[in-house]
């Protein structure tokens, strides 16, 4: 595994390569990111990892400052998974202020885009940098951050980009809370409550498979319920995969997303259902 931090460096390493798959994060790496790159070696060529926090996905009261980084640990974890980890300084990515941005979709300003503004305008507009950086054939990101998937689909569909987009699984603990480097922020309690936001998911998914067709009262349900023991709820949504705009009675498959705050921790899951 190669460590480099400058676009010159990656250009120079990548310049022989005909097919490269690449695994886009902000570090502080998991057992979700790991599987990503296992999947990711499936695809035959080589495989390229970035680590960056950006600054520009990051609102003025959020946790950029406190982001978790830690790039020994997490290429101690790549270094048999990947061929190349790409790091680049803030500078490097932004070496003048950043001027041009992509548009993203104009869901994009809701679910999470509504408690983060700017939020998916920036991811999109470094996402759109990095595939042009490291032009790969194939790029995968967590179905865990499912709006972002979806709002990067539409940004490679739309704007013809020569990639193919995969998601990849979430991975859960064994309690059921879906990984990620934010549940660190949690203090003993709140770990162990965590876990009832997927169980709230879970019970959604069962009632509609059931039949339960009142989806707005399933949604109030379960953010009364959340509200009750002590999360503050952005919104649990019942919504279509394709577009993720509110279930109809014409949905075939669906998914329930959520985002809500344990204490100062913001937590995002979802689960995909079929109707038959
Ligand atoms: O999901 C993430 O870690 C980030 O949003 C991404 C896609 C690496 C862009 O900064």
């Amino acid at each position: 595994m190669l460590l480099v931090s400058t676009i010159s460096q990656l250009s120079n390493r990548l310049s022989a390569e005909n097919r490269v798959i690449f695994v886009p994060t902000m570090g502080n790496l998991h057992e979700g990111h790991l599987s990503l790159m296992r999947q990711a070696r499936e695809y035959g060529g080589c495989v390229v990892a970035s680590i960056f926090v950006n600054p520009l996905q990051f609102g003025p009261n959020e946790d950029f400052d406190q982001y978790p980084r830690t790039l020994d640990a997490d290429c101690a974890k790549l270094h048999d998974l990947v061929d190349v980890v790409f790091s680049p300084a803030v500078s490097e990515m932004y070496p003048v202020q950043q001027a041009v941005f992509i548009e993203p979709p104009s869901i994009a300003n809701q679910l999470c885009g509504a408690a983060r503004p700017g939020h998916f305008r920036g991811m999109a507009t470094i996402v759109l940098k990095l595939l042009n950086i490291v032009r790969p054939q194939v790029a995968l990101f967590g179905k865990k951050d499912y709006q972002q998937l979806h709002i990067i689909r539409q940004m490679a569909g739309q704007l013809n980009l020569a990639v193919e987009i995969v998601g990849g699984e979430t991975v859960r603990a064994p309690d059921g809370l879906a990984l990620s480097s934010r549940n660190q922020y949690l203090d003993e309690a709140q770990r162990r409550e965590s876990a009832f936001l997927y169980r709230t998911l879970q019970h959604i998914r069962r009632e509609l498979i059931k039949g339960m067709s009142c989806f707005e009262a399933l949604e109030a349900q379960a953010v009364d319920d959340l509200t009750a023991r002590g999360w503050v709820v952005d919104y649990v949504s019942i919504c279509n995969q394709m577009d993720l705009q509110p279930v109809t009675h014409n949905t075939q498959e669906g998914v329930i997303l959520a985002a809500a705050r344990l204490g100062g921790t913001r937590l995002l899951d979802n689960v995909e259902f079929t109707f038959n």
